[in-house]
């Protein structure tokens, strides 16, 4: 049995995020373990509201954006139905495609970032992961990912934006590496090769 393990997964938009953590949660399960996968901005209401701003419905201060992502997080760990604290404590392993990292990148674009750190302190009380796990890749190859696929281009879907948030990404993980467990996966390969090196990390933490 696992002992409360989650992991949440980060990188910038494209890295290939959603495909780490399907794979991830199909290997586990093939293993025997109980597994919940999720992801931020959540589907509750304060989410969609996320959802809205970022497919340009709604406009909102990049601050806005900020508070309302402390929020959903706050939500997404407490939430009586199916939050994280509550999946863990019924044995689960949490897999989250991105946690309080992308806060702390994507909004410390615009703002000091220990502010960002500091509206997340609720939450980084609350549940630490038990790895952070950054797929790595250049805002060239994410951009041509992301328009490869779709037409609606999203709020911060920007390769001159993309670039500052890894950049502050690594800032981040450099701030915080005293009290974070924090992997770097280089994601420029296939996505079964990326699996595997995950893989022999998830398996050392499962003991
Ligand atoms: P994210 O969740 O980080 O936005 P996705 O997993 O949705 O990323 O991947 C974005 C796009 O790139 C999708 O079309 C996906 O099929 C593709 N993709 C994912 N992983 C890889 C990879 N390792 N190499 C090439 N393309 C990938
Ligand atoms: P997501 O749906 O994960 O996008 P993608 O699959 O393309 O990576 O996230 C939507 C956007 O939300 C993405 O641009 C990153 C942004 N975001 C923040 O700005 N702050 C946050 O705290 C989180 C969790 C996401």
């Amino acid at each position: 049995m696992n002992k409360g393990i989650f992991i949440a997964f980060e990188g910038i938009d494209g890295s290939g995020k959603s495909t780490q953590v399907k794979l991830l949660t199909n290997k586990l399960k093939e293993n025997g373990y109980k597994v919940y996968s999720t992801f931020e901005p959540t589907d509750s209401p304060i989410g969609s509201i996320i959802r809205n701003v970022f497919n340009h419905r709604i406009i909102a201060d990049n601050r806005t954006i900020a508070g309302l992502f402390v929020a959903d997080r706050l939500d997404h760990l407490l939430n009586e139905t199916n939050g994280i604290l509550k999946k863990i404590e019924e044995g689960y392993i949490v897999i989250t495609d991105r946690y309080y990292f992308s806060s702390y990148a994507y909004h410390g674009v615009h703002m000091p970032m220990d502010w960002v750190i500091n509206s997340n302190s609720m939450s980084s009380d609350l549940l630490k992961p038990t790895i952070n796990i950054y797929v790595d890749i250049c805002p060239d190859e994410s951009m041509s990912r992301i328009t490869k696929d779709r037409s609606l281009i999203e709020l911060y879907e920007n390769k001159e934006y993309l670039k500052e948030v890894r950049e502050k990404y690594f800032e981040a993980f450099e701030k915080l590496k005293e009290q974070e467990n924090i992997s770097i996966i280089d994601g420029n390969r296939k996505p079964e090769i990326i699996l595997d090196e995950i893989w022999s990390q998830v398996k050392s933490l499962l003991g």
